[in-house]
């Protein structure tokens, strides 16, 4: 393909899965704190992710699949019927200018705070290992705390925790649902021998370590069809909490990614080295080797520029790129993408909460 072709391949249309996209340019799921206490989107969420309709995709900002799932104040959830009338009108907004959006399935495991928890009772996670990090409460940053470890009788809750929200998000109108496999919350958590000790099914040997992973999987196809379901992994991202990575990422990952291949999912989506930092990933990891594991359609993300976009995707490393900050500060970022426009630049004190200021009110080229 010539680079003009390839350019123009990028602002085409494309399937993933059975979810179809105008183009092939995703907005990357971005917590940014601005709904209310009770997890229920408003207005002002509704504008934000409007504006953005001309990404081929949206990814939602991760969506708490429970009470016990929430480890940050003032981030959505998809679990009360509240929540689904909320979102609905986000869903509603996106399709009636033509665009798609898939929600992020969020359950944060260790990285949460008592006074989240209902009851104040401690946060579960695979086993009794304090996370390194802080969270975010009603009071402002906390370190997290704690947690318990989860008996291998309430996994099954766990489970129907995830069934749940997924069956939420369809009642809401989204267009399909991705895990959070990524970023070290509850899942990857039990993925990673670093975060899981656990003696049971769920933890040793790395089928055990898996496994989590695969039933939650099984659980949401049960609701969509693979075909609308993503799955985020990031391999090698030390984000959040500055967690350890997992002793043999090929092997660990290489058989998660195997198994899901039967899922016949939407898509695989990467974090590509260290979440918003570098795409630098240890000696001994291949992240395209993982990645051709994998049967279906790949996003890939991690501090994309559109060349880097192009070449990636003439080389047929990628079916689709996720852009996460660059979509904070252009709502408009296709557009640009296209026209070789001069992208604004992201003021990193606007990520989360401050109402509309460095949400809604950054302008498009055009205007
Ligand atoms: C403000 C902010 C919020 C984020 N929230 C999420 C999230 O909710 N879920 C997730 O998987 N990643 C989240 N990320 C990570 C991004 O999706 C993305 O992986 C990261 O920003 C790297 O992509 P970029 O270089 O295009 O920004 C967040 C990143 C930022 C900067």
């Amino acid at each position: 393909m010539t680079d003009n072709s390839t350019r123009t391949d990028l602002f085409s249309p494309t399937k993933l899965g059975e979810i179809e996209l105008s183009n092939r340019i995703v907005m990357a799921p971005l917590t940014r704190g601005r709904t209310n206490e009770d997890g229920v989107p408003n207005e002002l969420n509704v504008t934000y992710y409007a504006q953005r309709v001309s990404a081929g995709l949206i990814i939602s900002e991760a969506t708490n699949i429970s009470a016990q799932g929430c480890g940050y104040a003032m981030t959505p959830g998809i679990w009360t019927e509240d929540q689904v009338a909320g979102w609905k009108k986000v869903t509603d907004a996106i399709h009636v200018a033509g665009g798609k959006i898939v929600m992020q399935l969020w359950h944060v495991g260790r990285f949460s705070h008592v006074d989240l928890q209902p009851n104040k009772e401690a946060p579960v996670a695979p086993s009794v290992i304090k996370a390194d990090g802080n969270v975010f409460t009603s009071r402002g940053i906390e370190k997290a705390s704690m947690p318990r470890a989860l008996r291998t009788d309430e996994i099954p809750d766990v489970i129907e925790q995830y069934r749940h929200a997924a069956e939420c998000a369809k009642c809401a109108g989204f267009d399909g649902v991705e895990i959070h496999a990524a970023n070290n919350y509850l899942l990857e958590q039990f993925l990673r021998d670093s975060t899981n000790h656990r003696t049971d099914q769920y933890g040793g040997s790395i089928e055990n370590r898996a496994r989590l992973i695969l039933e939650v999987v099984d659980a949401v196809t049960h609701i969509w069809g693979g075909g609308r379901v993503g799955i985020r992994l990031s391999p090698v991202t030390t984000e959040v909490g500055n967690t350890p990575l997992d002793r043999n990422v090929m092997a660990t990952y290489g058989y998660l990614i195997q198994q899901l291949n039967k899922f016949k999912l939407a898509y695989l989506h990467f974090v590509e080295g260290t979440t918003g930092k570098s795409r630098d990933v240890p000696e001994g990891v291949d992240l395209d080797k993982l990645r051709s594991l994998f049967d279906g359609s790949y996003i890939g993300n991690n501090n994309y520029n559109l060349e880097m976009a192009i070449s990636r995707r003439a080389e047929g490393k990628v079916d689709a790129v996720a852009f996460g900050r660059p979509f904070i500060s252009n709502p408009d970022l296709v557009e640009r993408l296209r026209y070789g426009i001069e992208l604004a630049d992201i003021n990193n004190d606007a990520y989360y909460g401050n109402g509309a200021k460095g949400y809604t009110d950054w302008l498009k080229a055009n205007n």
